[in-house]
């Protein structure tokens, strides 16, 4: 399904003037799929206004920013698709853009699909794979969890990845590092 692969694909997710990492789930045969957890600002908003974007970036330093904290207004720009205004990240190499339904909710989350109504890629950059900036995304994963309980597992596992981020990582993955190591307090 041209920029996702089969499986679970971790993007930037933009909806209305919010910004958050989130997995799109390919399955073979089926719509692409995100579980929302409520509680989220991306949760409610793709409830509310039915559409979001997923934003491919090579900077690993956003997954922590937007995991924690709100995307400036001047990082976003609009984008008409869809026969709908939507927003995506000025710094994405490529997107997509979907229509959202949610067809199914549980206490805890949404269960939701999405129909692709538009793509482009921005720029023509390769990543190349890099164990540090993969561990910054796992890391960050653990972080959203480790700042709500503190679990010592999980202090562990975000270790274990800044580790690898140490050796492996770029100057942009140290800073992310340093980054999700401020908001979980190690
Ligand atoms: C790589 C990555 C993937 C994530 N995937 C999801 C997801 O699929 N669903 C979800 O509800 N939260 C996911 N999260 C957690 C949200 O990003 C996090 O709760 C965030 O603070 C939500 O921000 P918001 O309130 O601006 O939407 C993920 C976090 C990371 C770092």
């Amino acid at each position: 399904m041209g920029l996702l692969g089969e499986g679970i694909t971790e993007v930037i997710a933009v909806t209305k003037d919010n910004a958050a990492p989130i997995g799109i789930i390919v399955r073979a045969g089926q719509y692409p799929k995100m579980i929302l957890y409520k509680g989220s600002k991306t949760a409610e908003n793709v409830a509310k206004y039915g559409w979001v974007t997923a934003n491919f970036v090579s900077d690993s330093y956003l997954y922590p920013l937007y995991a924690f904290s709100d995307v400036a207004k001047p990082d976003l720009r609009k984008v008409f698709v869809g026969g709908t205004v939507m927003q995506l990240l000025c710094d994405a190499d490529a997107w997509m853009a979907f229509t959202a339904e949610v067809v199914n909710e549980t206490k805890e989350a949404l269960f939701v699909e999405l129909e692709p109504v538009g793509s482009e890629y921005c720029r023509d950059q390769l990543r190349p794979v890099n164990r540090g900036f993969n561990s910054v995304i796992d890391a960050t994963v653990h972080a959203t969890r480790y700042v709500m309980d503190h679990d010592p597992k999980l202090r562990e596992l975000i270790e274990y990845h800044l580790g690898i981020v140490r050796k492996c990582g770029g100057a942009r993955d140290q800073e992310a590092a340093a980054l999700i190591r401020d908001v979980c307090g190690l």
